[in-house]
């Protein structure tokens, strides 16, 4: 039995059976640098998923490793009970970033934690239970996540103290507004959103929540402007608006440090984990001073922002301005769709290539028919390991391929891993 069939059974037996583990031959890795990682068994991959979009500037990046290791030397853990010179540094600079005005930022230890505690600030800023949210979302793994989160392979369950409606979003390829273009898409979208407020909700709705990109569901991607034709209704009710950019944040869609500044909004709340930490479990809640300030009752966090985390995150931080890290996955990005569109183009069983930056994806379907063939992503999937490279799989059937490298990649990694890619495509047409 190799070292990692031993470590599977262990895993099996020790863990929930519904942990979703990657490929028929799991692997688990031992070290990475830059965007390579090697297993336990030695051998070498590159990476264009970096451990769900989180590995953000790259492996073993001295500048964070360094930080993280003085750090760890002094105080791993304080809480929020006393002041910390980085989780103040960290939630101004983040304020700074975020584009919302008067904003405040308060940390969790991770994605699911920082949607919940934006949710908890909506629902007690507008007094009500009532929630918007989109089609083919996921926001994570808690109740309260969950409850928002419209895809049945991660929905757990149904039950909710939460009352949420969800609206028509962005993933067109299966949409019953699909055939229509960009202008008459948003706008038969908006009409959606206004007969679900009018129908389903008793009209003071706490808030919407919509990730810009779906990154589980598919890295769906709607038209630019998409959430400012949301937000002219949502205003109209004083509906507050949540982008959770655990995904799409950080510059990762190139174009733009957040995912909702393609729809030219000021959300009232923001959400951020993954990327922010590298890999460190950070996450958190921007909002206008206002709502963060809501609270009527004391609420602390034990992990959240702890010094840890959060000097990593500035060095982390760092780096990623310092190299323009958002420029580099702009420019990526387009090197990468020029070496997929033509083999994309080719193939039958290819839907289309859609994502912005280096966030891009491939839905694999049956010709002819256009169902999903989750068959066939998880062939891609295997292909792409043998060949030497990490990527990713979602969509609600299991059949997109996710591509999301680090944002640090170099020319010569893109051209290697799209290259790949397309060789996998045409080896398995
Ligand atoms: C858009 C989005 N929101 C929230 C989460 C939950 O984050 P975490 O897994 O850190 O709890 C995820 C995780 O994949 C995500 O993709």
């Amino acid at each position: 039995m190799g070292i990692h069939d031993d470590l599977y059974a262990r895993t099996r037996a020790a863990l929930p059976a519904w942990l979703a583990i990657y490929y028929e031959q799991p692997i688990a890795i031992d070290h990475g640098e830059g965007r390579h990682v090697w297993d336990l068994e030695g051998n070498r991959y590159l990476d264009f998923f970096g451990g769900i979009l989180t590995t953000m500037t790259g492996y073993s990046v001295p500048e964070v490793t360094e930080a993280i290791k003085e750090q760890a030397g002094k105080v791993l853990h304080t809480s929020t009970l006393y002041l910390s010179e980085p989780m103040v540094e960290l939630a101004a600079q983040i304020a700074g970033l975020s584009g919302i005005p008067d904003a405040k930022v308060f940390f969790t230890p991770s994605g699911t934690a920082a949607n919940d505690a934006a949710i908890m600030l909506a629902t007690a800023y507008r007094g009500s239970n009532q929630l918007l949210a989109l089609r083919n979302s996921y926001h994570g793994r808690s109740f309260t996540a969950v409850a928002v989160t419209a895809n049945r392979s991660w929905s757990p369950t149904a039950y909710t103290g939460l009352n949420v409606s969800f609206v028509h979003g962005g993933y067109r390829l299966r949409s019953p507004f699909g055939h229509l273009d960009d202008e008459a898409f948003t706008a038969a979208c908006v009409d959606d959103l206004r007969q679900v407020i009018d129908m389903m909700t008793s009209g003071d709705v706490a808030c919407f929540i919509a990730e810009p990109i779906q990154g589980v569901g598919g890295f769906a991607t709607p038209p630019d402007g998409f959430f400012g034709a949301f937000k002219e209704v949502l205003d109209e009710y004083g509906i507050l608006f949540i982008t959770d950019e655990v995904q799409t944040g950080w510059g990762r869609t190139g174009e733009h440090f957040w995912g909702y500044q393609a729809h030219g909004i000021t959300p009232d709340i923001l959400t951020f984990a993954k990327g922010v930490g590298n890999g460190l479990a950070l996450g958190g809640v921007v909002a206008r001073a206002e709502i963060m300030d809501a609270f009527q009752a004391n609420s602390i966090s034990t992990f959240g922002g702890n010094p840890l985390a959060t000097t990593g995150a500035l060095a982390n931080l760092k780096y990623l301005l310092d190299h323009d890290l958002q420029g580099n996955a702009l420019k990526q990005g387009a090197r990468m769709r020029d070496i997929l569109e033509p083999v994309v183009n080719e193939t039958e069983w290819i839907a289309e290539l859609r994502g912005k930056g280096l966030m891009l994806a491939v839905e694999t379907v049956v010709p002819g028919t256009g169902e999903p063939d989750g068959a066939k992503a998880s062939a891609l999937m295997e292909g792409t390991k043998e060949r030497g490279l990490l990527v990713g799989k979602g969509g609600l059937y299991g059949n997109v391929l996710r591509i999301a490298p680090p944002l640090s990649i170099t020319d010569e990694e893109t051209e290697e891993g799209a290259s790949i890619i397309a060789d996998t495509i045409r080896d398995l047409s």
